[in-house]
């Protein structure tokens, strides 16, 4: 066996990769992809020995590698893994904190290895009990790789050469304020989440004028994938309200966003008021603080329904011992270390001092965010709000030379986003935004030289217009060929 520091070259990692792993499985950077080897707190560290502050990787929640987490996995995984036929304190102790976690009456759990069986299970669910196939979902979402979820994930199918929308899935419009179809300068003083709720109304009235019935309504609590949108206040509880009153359930999908990320509450559906409750609560990523753990936790009521299908459920690795050990021990972490309220402090931080750097860069048009969720939207002008897509791809390659790790994210790809590891700091949060600010300030500076020899082009050009002109005596048409 390969010792896990015995490193094959670079070189030879990338031969093997691109021989032997699927193409369509992307690498960060892929001109110049980086080889992690070690992981740190909010570090991330290369072959050699290079750090890289890690401002996206929100699945190592409590921090990369936390010794707590580490110990409760290899300890249990010294003892006993096996299956959840056998009785285990681990699973019941874990389906207890996560029930503790949440409001009533969410309070039965199925474990689970990722945020896409999360994702399927609750469908089975709430078909199970509803006995509907129609579902709502919002535009841009990602829901998971499972063919289940490319059909409602229209962030894949909606793709050049994806599978395109099938009969039962609806779409709603994204519930974005800045760019979406109902933005704030356009409806002054009107509540916009009651507005995009009312597109939600219309789907169901019209899967109900069809004779049908709606099976359920899916959504992150914060929207991810589709630009780090914070849906507007009033947006969910109406939403959820005509999806109930269709007779359909509500999912509330925090794969991404839960386990105290927003700062002020454990999940971001909570930041619209004690009337929002979901049926069904989908949690994946932080789980495991990369450990693959994920849970589905609904009603009893809604439990109750799949239960009586007949099907038993039943998941080979799903709430394994050792799963339930690094998943009790993550909890743990994040109520012992305080990370909720840290992440409201640093995020409230770094929220301030992205705004001030908003003032000086024309490009940000909008910095929006909850806690360690936070999404910084460039655009060509704000007035036209243009997406900013090459000069967003230049900075996140461009940061990566200043080794911080970000990326970008939404329908036009200009979103930058940051949701890093629960521990990182008000020092990370001001080394960002310093390098941000310098990033920017080069892009500017690029874009005025370019625009001044642009300029000196097209005097030139005049003057060989004019030239023409005087010697032809009319105006005949010049191409201008600049280099
Ligand atoms: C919002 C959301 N839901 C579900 C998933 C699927 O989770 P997994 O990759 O663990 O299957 C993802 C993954 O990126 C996600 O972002």
């Amino acid at each position: 066996m390969m010792d896990p520091l015995e490193q094959l070259p670079k070189s030879d990692t990338i031969k093997l990769r691109e021989r032997h792993i699927g193409q369509s499985c992307k690498l960060f950077y892929r001109s110049s992809p980086l080889k992690i080897v070690r992981g740190k707190g909010q570090y991330l560290y290369d072959e050699r020995g290079e750090g890289y502050l890690d401002c996206i990787n929100n699945v190592a929640h409590v921090g990369h590698c936390h010794p707590d987490v580490v110990r409760a996995g290899q300890e249990q995984m010294a003892l006993l893994c096996t299956n959840n036929r056998f009785l285990h304190d681990n699973l019941v102790l874990c389906a207890r904190r996560l029930a503790s976690l949440l409001p009533d009456p969410l309070s039965v759990c199925f474990l689970v290895n990722s945020g896409s069986e999360a994702n399927d299970l609750a469908v089975r669910l709430a078909e199970a009990h509803t006995k509907s196939t129609d579902i709502i979902i919002v535009d841009h979402a990602y829901h998971g790789h499972l063919t289940s979820m490319i059909d409602i994930s229209p962030y894949k199918f909606n793709k050049p050469n994806g599978p395109g929308k099938k009969e039962h899935v609806h779409v709603a419009p994204c519930p974005d304020v800045y760019r979406g179809k109902y933005r704030e300068e356009d409806y002054p003083g009107e509540d916009l989440g009651v507005k995009y709720a009312d597109d939600v109304r219309k789907i169901c009235a019209e899967v109900k004028a069809k004779g049908k019935g709606v099976q359920a309504f899916i959504a992150e609590s914060l929207i991810s994938c589709g630009g780090q949108i914070l849906p507007p206040k009033n947006y969910f509880k109406n939403v959820y309200k005509h999806v109930r009153e269709a007779g359909g359930v509500c999912i509330a999908d925090e794969v991404q966003v839960g386990f105290g990320r927003v700062g002020t509450h454990m999940w971001a559906f909570q930041r619209y008021g004690t009337d929002v409750i979901p049926d069904i609560v989908t949690i994946g990523k932080p789980m495991g603080n990369g450990h693959p753990v994920a849970a589905v936790v609904t009603t009893l009521e809604i439990a109750t329904s799949f239960k009586n299908t007949g099907i038993e459920y039943f998941n080979t690795y799903g709430g394994n011992p050792v799963s339930c050990a690094v998943a009790n021990a993550v909890m743990e972490v994040i109520e012992r270390e305080g990370l909720q309220q840290h992440a409201l402090k640093v995020g409230n931080h770094l929220i301030e001092e992205l705004e001030k750097l908003a003032q000086r860069h024309a490009i940000i048009g909008d910095v929006r965010g909850a806690g360690l969720f936070v999404g910084i939207e460039l655009v060509k002008d704000r007035t036209k709000k243009l997406p900013a897509t090459a000069e967003a791809k230049h900075v996140v390659s461009r940061m990566k030379e200043e080794k911080i790790l970000i990326s970008s994210e939404g329908p036009d790809n200009n979103i930058i986003k940051l949701k890093p590891p629960m521990v990182f700091s008000t020092e990370n949060a001001d080394q960002l935004v310093a390098t941000l600010d310098k990033v920017l300030k080069e892009l500017e500076d690029d874009v005025e030289e370019v625009s001044e020899s642009m300029s000196a082009i097209l005097k030139t050009g005049q003057s060989q217009i004019d030239r023409v002109n005087s010697t032809s005596g009319g105006s005949k048409s010049v191409l201008i060929k600049a280099k």
